[in-house]
């Protein structure tokens, strides 16, 4: 059985910290990861660590994987996860996987600081995940922020586009009933517009890969049967989880085995060693919506979660 944090395999260079990886994409890309080479070490930063153990054992990782608690709906939890992987002893860090989401779809929620739940799992948390983390990555590194071709209204992905006034707004829990049936969906793809916007101020504070560490966006795509729809209604669920995996012919619809082969290739795979500030579609580089790239929203998200996450991210520079 593998341990919270356990010694790594003799054969580990370095270690790759994969949010979210207790299912769908971020388990897949930790299988892909794992299975590329003896090098990578992989710590699986899931909210649960007994699903988290159980996941590190079916990797079959025996002293490749470590398990380690990272809520991200709560900065105490992700201080809490900094300190630990910090005094782990792991060999260095190289690779930064921020894939951990969520889609609250049965009314607005909110996260153990009081922040709206999307929100704050979504971007905040993995905000103050990277800025926590950056002066423990090793140079070269590479971080990759899961986003979703839903954040662009131009995709017509059939969610509704995103609203992004202000990051001040976005944090703020709805106190009373939501107001339009989409809020959930709308409130999950502004979340993905944010990782963009995120991903990109990131890559410019980190002088665009020349600090040594980069930063990708990455789309995996449409991935039914995943558990991104857990909070839908049942038989929404049901489409999900059965009949929309049997279209899996189509172009458009994938598996999170096929995305987490591709994710974890930006991870690993020299070709993409000084790419940075780029969004993936798969592994096609493409343009972000047109709202991404917009520098006073990404200004507005960064100084804004400064605050809210109590993080000093002018140390980005
Ligand atoms: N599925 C799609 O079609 C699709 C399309 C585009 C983009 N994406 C993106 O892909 C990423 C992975 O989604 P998925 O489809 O693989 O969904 P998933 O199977 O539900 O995986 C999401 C992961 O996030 C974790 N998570 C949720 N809340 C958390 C919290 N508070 N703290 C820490 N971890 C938390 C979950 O852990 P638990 O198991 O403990 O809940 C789970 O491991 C997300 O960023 C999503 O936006 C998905």
């Amino acid at each position: 059985m593998a341990q919270t944090t356990t010694q790594a395999d003799p054969a580990a260079t370095k270690t790759a910290i994969i949010t979210g990886a207790s299912s769908g994409l971020g388990y897949e890309c930790a299988r892909a990861l794992l299975r590329t080479d003896r090098s990578w070490h992989v710590v699986l930063a899931v909210r649960d660590a007994e699903r988290g153990l159980a996941v590190a054992d079916s990797l079959e990782g025996e002293g490749r994987c470590s398990v380690m608690c990272a809520d991200l709906s709560s900065l105490e939890s992700i201080r809490n996860f900094v300190a630990q992987q910090r005094s782990a002893g792991l060999p260095p860090t190289r690779a930064l996987v921020c894939n951990a989401g969520v889609q609250v779809v049965s009314g607005a929620s909110r996260s153990a600081d009081g922040f709206e739940l999307t929100f704050a799992v979504n971007h905040l948390g993995h905000f103050a995940l990277v800025c926590g983390l950056l002066d423990q990555l090793a140079r070269p590194a590479r971080i990759v922020i899961v986003s979703s071709d839903t954040h662009d209204p131009e995709r017509r992905s059939g969610m509704p586009a995103p609203r992004y006034i202000s990051a001040e707004e976005l944090a703020k829990a709805p106190s009373g009933p939501d107001e339009e049936a989409t809020s959930g969906r709308r409130r999950y793809t502004t979340s993905k517009l944010c990782n963009l916007l995120f991903a990109y101020e990131l890559d410019r504070r980190l002088g665009q890969g020349r600090s040594g560490i980069t930063v990708n966006a990455f789309n995996p795509g449409l991935m039914p049967g995943s558990g991104l729809a857990r909070d839908y209604p049942p038989l929404q669920r049901f489409a999900w989880r059965f009949v929309l995996p049997l279209l899996r012919f189509l172009p458009q619809v994938g598996s999170a085995r096929a995305s987490g082969i591709r994710l974890a290739a930006l991870v690993h795979d020299p070709r993409f060693e000084r790419v940075s500030g780029r969004y993936f579609d798969g592994l096609r580089e493409v343009r972000s919506s047109k709202d991404s790239y917009d520098r006073e929203k990404a200004s507005d998200l960064w100084q804004t979660s400064e605050r809210l996450a109590g993080v000093d991210g002018r140390l980005i520079r």
